[in-house]
């Protein structure tokens, strides 16, 4: 460490804690360096050749010299690859195994073996490279023959298995044409482009803006959209990884296609993955199948929200109630960040600054407002504290391999951390939710959890070595890490499940994995206040949805710094369109109340506010609808043409829902907006100009709002002036019909929702609409457009 880096660290995390994370650093370093197995000897290894195959249901196994394979195709349609005996479970991604499809048989082919089933062809050739083409034959990808590393010692017997304490690599081609989404919440897309990319949850210590990788969520998921048709890779594997992409190039060399490369190296655990085919709404019901439905926020959770690290006093926070409620300004919860705490500490309050909170949240859910809380894992280190007590007591935090617990540092100072791979431990967190609740809180926010022991060198995590129980199978930090925060939400999920079950839980979390999406949502983390961290926060909510994760947004106006007020209020209108809706901003940031930057700003942000109430039911819809099918409310232009080419590549727009096609301004200074529309005819909502796609718009863009263009055809649920809902129907093109869902409950609980269907075409010149299965349409009917 130079002098440098400890002045920045200082900086960033106070004198005291400063000195606290240099000593926290070295202790890392050194439990590492004693902790950790020694580098031992290797030897590289391939399959070799193929001896032989034993059927099983769904697929079977293709022995070869040095491995074996399993392929086993799941009811749904996902496939299942696992070298070296690495079998489906136990996996911390799966929401439970599929059952094998009992039609799929493995059988001779020419160079192989393969396997055939509905939606995918499985090729395994005699090397071991592994192919999936769509029924029609064509190439969606192939898996080279994986290497892997074993340690010399340990002489496997022949048929032993990358799987396990090895190092492995496999390479992979897709489609030329191909273009990769996914790998978590990345800054710099939603389109991959060439380039190394982390698999390590990582807390990037300052705003990030989008040259910043990795961050608080990878995963090992791919997302690719070619020609040939789309598919979706997932490495079940949660260690220190890899992915390298490389773009692929038609009629590369001498008029043959160069394929688009991935080359995934991972440091330990096994080598299996999961294959989905489809369109991309089938893949993504396919894989919310697979590792867990979205959760279901409460219909609150859907209306606007405002936080901010430094309220400082009960009475800042009425006083933040109040300005919204007396300029009429719709507001749903407000959030308490660190400060609410008795010094910093988890499950506490500071009674000084917040003597009764429990009174204050009833106050303020008279105007309807809830309070949400944030949640650290890392318990101060102090006895006395009772969840270090209790903690204690229960051996419920992380050893190192000497037995001692492992220390960090974060905000409370020197803190201890819960191991949440324990089932026994994440029992006991979810109880200390009903402290939270009895504050009166309605939603938990997890925070720091990937998991952030501050240090101004090295890596700001827990050491490596760290004892994890895994589940009881025992293991070390290298495989827990990327899963802490998974396994937090779980506890907190669980927690909230057992102490309110009729009331669904809200509840989002920094850092997570694949199939986080079971406990609830996320959030952009420390985005920076800039132009930039306005596109990093479209790339993350589009990613995310690709993964799985549809419920996101970002710190509105950025986590840091002063937006200036054109700035936040492009932001504003963006994240007016996003699921989850929140300014927030850093204890040594500016303000980011709407009224902060200006009448003009306040009267724009008042009209997205406005805009965001009018579309709760058709949110909610959305909320529903990714709940049942995994379909991101949030969706890429190309999302339901992946073979439009041009719309792979556009990373500016975003459709919510099949209806509504936002274009929000990303640029300083700017009053157009140029887009690439999809197929179809569109109409600008707000001037009511139809646009027919393919094709590029220009559109205007002034201050007061961002382009929002809607489908023909679509109906959409919306509330009425007073307070109803109607359908708001856009025209369907000659010749074309249209519909829409509304889907309503109680807005939270757990009773089935009612769905109500809706279509509607032109006749004589008039457009209809009809609601299925139903004499009357039973909702005002509002037509926008021209037939
Ligand atoms: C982290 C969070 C941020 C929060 C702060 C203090 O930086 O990402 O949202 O305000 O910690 O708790």
């Amino acid at each position: 460490m130079d002098g440098q880096d400890l002045v920045r660290s200082l900086r960033a995390v106070g004198s005291a804690n400063g000195l606290r994370s240099v000593r926290a650093g070295w202790r890392r370093h050194r439990t590492d360096s004693r902790g950790l197995p020694r580098q031992r000897a290797e030897r590289a290894r391939v399959p070799g050749s193929a001896q032989g195959t034993e059927p099983l249901p769904g697929g079977g196994v293709v022995r070869f010299a040095r491995s074996d394979l399993r392929v086993r195709v799941a009811v749904g349609g996902a496939v299942f690859c696992g070298w070296g005996g690495a079998g489906p479970e136990p996996s911390y991604a799966l929401a439970g195994c599929p059952e094998a499809d009992g039609r799929a048989v493995i059988e001779p082919d020419k160079d192989g073996w393969r396997v055939v089933s509905e939606r995918v062809t499985v090729l395994v050739s005699r090397h071991g490279a592994v192919e999936f083409r769509t029924p029609g034959g064509l190439l969606l990808r192939r898996d080279l023959p994986p290497r892997w590393w074993d340690p010399l010692e340990t002489d496997r017997a022949e048929g032993g298995s990358p799987a396990g304490g090895s190092r492995w690599v496999q390479r992979s081609e897709t489609a030329a044409d191909g273009a990769v989404f996914g790998l978590g919440g990345r800054a710099s897309g939603p389109l991959l482009r060439e380039g190394v990319y982390r698999l390590w949850n990582t807390d990037p210590g300052e705003a990030f803006g989008p040259d910043d990788d990795p961050l608080y969520i990878t995963m090992p998921v791919q997302l690719v959209v070619a020609d040939a048709g789309s598919h979706l890779v997932f490495h079940d594997n949660p260690w220190d990884g890899r992915v390298a992409l490389r773009d692929g190039e038609e009629g590369a060399g001498s008029g043959h296609d160069r394929p688009g490369g991935c080359e995934l190296r991972v440091d330990g655990g096994p080598l299996r993955y999961w294959v989905l085919t489809g369109t991309p709404a089938r893949i993504l019901a396919g894989w919310t199948a697979l590792t867990g439905r979205p959760a279901l926020p409460p219909r609150w959770a859907l209306g606007y929200q405002h936080s901010r690290w430094g309220f400082g006093t009960a009475d800042e926070v009425r006083r933040v109630a109040a300005g919204y409620r007396d300029r009429g300004l719709p507001l749903s919860a407000l959030h308490l960040d660190i400060d609410h705490l008795d010094g910093h500490r988890v499950f506490s309050v500071d009674k000084e600054r917040f003597p009764d909170l429990p009174g204050l949240a009833r106050e303020l859910g008279q105007d309807g407002v809830r309070l949400v809380s944030i949640i650290d894992p890392a318990v101060k280190e102090e006895p006395g504290d009772p969840v270090y007590d209790s903690g204690t007591a229960a051996d419920a935090f992380v050893r190192d391999a000497r037995g001692r617990k492992v220390q960090g540092v974060v905000w409370p100072g020197e803190a201890v951390y819960p191991d949440f791979t324990e089932p026994r431990v994440r029992k006991w967190w979810g109880g200390f939710y009903a402290e939270r609740l009895a504050q009166g809180f309605s939603g938990v926010w997890h925070d720091m959890n990937e998991p952030v022991s501050f240090t101004p060198f090295g890596e700001t995590t827990l050491p490596r070595s760290a004892r994890h129980s895994l589940e009881g199978r025992g293991g070390d930090h290298r495989e827990a890490h990327n899963v802490y925060a998974l396994s937090m939400a779980r506890a907190g999920y669980e927690g909230l499940r057992e102490l309110r079950p009729d009331v669904r839980p809200f509840l989002f979390s920094r850092s997570g994995w694949a199939g986080m999406q079971r406990y609830g949502g996320t959030w952009s983390g420390d985005v920076s206040s800039g132009w930039p961290g306005l596109r990093a926060s479209l790339s993350l909510v589009l990613g995310l949805g690709l993964c799985g994760v549809p419920y996101s947004g970002p710190d509105v106006g950025g986590f840091d710094g002063e937006p200036s007020a054109e700035l936040y209020l492009r932001w504003f209108q963006m994240a007016a369109y996003f699921p989850f809706f929140r300014t927030h901003s850093s204890i040594t940031a500016g303000r980011r109340e709407p009224w902060e930057f200006g009448p003009e700003v306040l009267e724009h942000a008042g009209a997205a506010l406005r805009e965001r109430e009018r579309l709760l039911p058709y949110l909610y819809t959305l909320a529903h609808m990714a709940r049942r099918t995994g379909a991101p409310y949030v969706r890429p232009l190309w999302w339901n043409h992946p073979g439009d080419r041009k719309l792979r590549g556009c990373e500016d727009a975003f459709q919510v829902g099949d209806a509504l096609l936002v274009a929000p301004v990303l640029e300083q200074g700017s009053n157009l907006r140029s887009l690439r529309l999809p197929r179809g005819r569109w109409y600008d909502t707000s001037t009511g100009k139809a646009h027919l796609g393919p094709g590029q718009v220009l559109l205007d863009a002034p201050l007061g709002r961002i382009p929002v263009l809607a489908r023909a055809g679509a109906v959409l649920p919306v509330a009425g002036a007073g307070g109803g809902t109607e359908l708001e129907v856009w025209a369907p093109a000659t010749g074309r019909t249209g519909g829409g869902l509304l889907v309503t409950d109680e807005g939270d609980g757990w009773a089935e929702p009612r769905v109500e269907r809706f279509t509607t075409r032109v006749e004589d010149g008039e457009v209809v609409v009809e609601r299925e299965g139903s004499q009357k349409v039973g909702y005002p009917v509002r037509v926008r457009g021209v037939v």
